[in-house]
């Protein structure tokens, strides 16, 4: 793998969901792989379960791991041409170079604006990395993808389905900030290349990008999607069409016990209780936000060590 910067850098997602949980039964065989590499791992915005997870998989693999919290100490000039007498102290060239000397593999978390649809699609940030670094670039969430998430959710469903092909249904739930898409978008990504019965349910004016939805059926009616679902995903994200607006926190939308049933329900986390979900589903042995949660050591792994395999090779 040369890089991650979504699901598509996965030639076969089957077999490196297996790989995952090969990596979760014996998570230091590889140990050698990663021996004096280094992660640089860059955070435009702040995190808990990725950059906690995506350390404790690199170290699993033998790695040194570097943290720079960009925002709070580093303002970065990404256009070209600019001339740079304002308050930008280096530029996107230079630094994506420089890290490249200390780093083998290069993580970057950078979520979007909400304001404006055309720059944040653009993944500036992402893409700016991946034009002048030299060396590999994970995505930790950009503005439209968390695909390293997404492969988590998938892990996490291949170890709990009971049927061949599960219901699963991503459900918007209410949330009182404009939150971005890339979790929905990956998700749904990821779930269109598994053998999964998707559907996906939210208030009008919710739909997501038309592109990443395709041929998936979508539905206004919450309760007749969770129907029968044996996986109930659920995320809030703000309006793509009235772009990164909040037009509904109806509170009808919350996932309540009665409405879950028998399904499993997901969160990639952090969630607000009783406003996206109430105390009861998540305390209830129906909640998998955990083992979620725990699967994306071996997520980043499976990505980290195929990425260590190909900088061998080219070595
Ligand atoms: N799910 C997730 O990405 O969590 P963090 O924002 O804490 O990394």
């Amino acid at each position: 793998m040369k890089q991650y910067l979504n699901i598509n850098d996965i030639t076969n997602i089957s077999e490196t969901i297996q790989e995952a949980i090969e990596l979760k039964k014996n998570p230091y065989q590889f140990k050698e792989l990663g021996c004096n590499k280094t992660l640089v791992m860059l955070f435009f915005n702040s995190s808990l379960r990725t950059r906690l997870s995506t350390e404790k998989a690199a170290k699993n693999l033998g790695m040194e791991v570097m943290i720079l919290n960009v925002s709070n100490t580093w303002n970065l000039e990404f256009e070209d041409g600019t001339i740079m007498n304002l308050d930008k102290a280096e530029h996107i060239k230079e630094a994506a170079k420089v890290i490249s000397e200390y780093a083998d593999v290069i993580a970057v978390r950078a979520f979007p604006s909400l304001l404006d649809k055309q720059k944040d699609e653009a993944e500036l940030i992402l893409k700016s990395f991946q034009k002048y670094a030299t060396a590999p670039v994970v995505n930790m969430e950009s503005s439209t993808a968390h695909p390293l998430q997404a492969l988590t959710d998938a892990l996490t469903i291949e170890e709990l389905k009971k049927t061949q092909k599960p219901k699963v249904v991503l459900s918007w739930a209410p949330h009182p900030k404009a939150l971005p898409h890339a979790v929905a978008n990956s998700f749904v990504s990821m779930m269109k290349e598994l053998d999964v019965d998707l559907q996906i349910t939210h208030p009008e004016g919710y739909e997501l990008n038309s592109e990443i939805v395709g041929n998936v059926e979508v539905s206004y009616n919450q309760e007749e999607a969770l129907k029968n679902a044996d996986f109930v995903y659920v995320k809030n994200w703000s309006s793509y069409q009235n772009y990164g607006k909040v037009l509904s926190t109806n509170s009808d939308w919350m996932i309540t016990q009665e409405k879950l049933g028998k399904a499993k329900f997901m969160h990639c986390l952090p969630v607000r209780r009783n406003v996206v979900v109430e105390d009861a589903v998540l305390d209830s042995e129906n909640s998998v936000v955990i083992q979620q949660a725990g699967n994306r050591t071996y997520a980043a792994q499976v990505v980290l060590k195929k990425i260590l395999e190909e900088v061998r090779r080219n070595e």
